[in-house]
């Protein structure tokens, strides 16, 4: 009877120690695999050079892209997925959590700032007026696109701004929104519409690409911001502590110079 009850518990023990170890094993082993990486979701529309767009090989690059990256690295993330999402459906699909930030050349505004919070600003842009290049409409203020068509993308503070004048103050100007800005360049080029709305830089960008050029510019002094989930203030600390630091550092001024030339 004792004989028994001892030959018990040594089995008892030893099953114990064996389904522990291997519970053990398991945990360990799941932390090394490629399955269990870091990966930081990136949303971004690549409609928008040089920031993010789409190269000769089809993938989506910029400078939004790299400083991502960077700052990806810095916190302590494996790699960044980038998802290619209209500009109209990025705070959507932050707000759904199909993406952990958006990197797109995204404005900081007061109604953004109730759906999602923002890093510190990382780059300053005003507006520009994009015509045909040595057309005879030559717009160099709103005042000059009453009774045009105006191309802009859906979403954008461009869009914003025109609906303001139209709703607002009583211009008369046709609003067409496209779900991206290359859409609305081409359709610029082609006739479609007499001008298109654009972020200064990148109409710089869209200068050297396509027969266009900027004819005004409309003093908006926007910054753009990362923006994360309102709330994840865990997020949001560490990527404005990384950006703080990146913004000090020789790479930064890298990365100004790879995409905009001169720093
Ligand atoms: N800065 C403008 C805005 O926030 C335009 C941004 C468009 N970005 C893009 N990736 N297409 O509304």
């Amino acid at each position: 009877m004792c004989l028994l009850n001892k030959s018990l518990l040594l089995a008892i023990i030893v099953i114990i120690i064996i389904v522990v170890g291997a519970g053990l094993y398991l945990q360990l082993a799941g932390q090394v695999t490629p399955a269990e990486k870091k990966i930081l979701r990136v949303g971004t529309s690549p409609d928008f050079p040089p920031f993010e767009y789409i190269d000769e090989q089809g993938n989506i690059v910029g400078f939004d892209i790299d400083m991502v990256r960077e700052l990806a690295k810095m916190i302590g993330y494996d790699d960044i997925e980038i998802v290619s999402i209209d500009f109209e459906g990025l705070i959507p699909a932050l707000q759904q959590g199909q993406i952990d930030v958006i990197a797109a050349g995204m404005t900081i505004t007061e109604e953004r700032e109730q759906q999602v919070d923002f890093t510190i600003p990382y780059w300053e842009a005003d507006q520009a007026i994009l015509v045909v290049k040595d057309s005879c409409f030559q717009p160099e203020s709103p005042d000059d696109l009453v009774g045009k068509v105006v191309g802009v993308q859906t979403g954008t503070t461009a869009e914003s701004y025109l609906t303001d004048l139209v709703e607002n103050q009583g211009y008369d100007i046709t609003i067409k929104s496209y779900s991206s800005y290359v859409l609305a360049v081409t359709d610029l080029v082609n006739g479609r519409v007499d001008a298109v709305m654009v972020d200064l830089p990148v109409a710089r960008m869209f200068e050297k690409q396509y027969n266009v050029q900027i004819s005004g510019i409309v003093e908006t002094g926007e910054k753009y911001g990362l923006a994360v989930r309102k709330g994840n203030t865990e997020l949001l600390n560490k990527l404005n502590d990384a950006l703080t630091q990146l913004m000090q550092s020789d790479k930064w001024d890298q990365l100004v110079q790879k995409y905009f030339g001169q720093g």
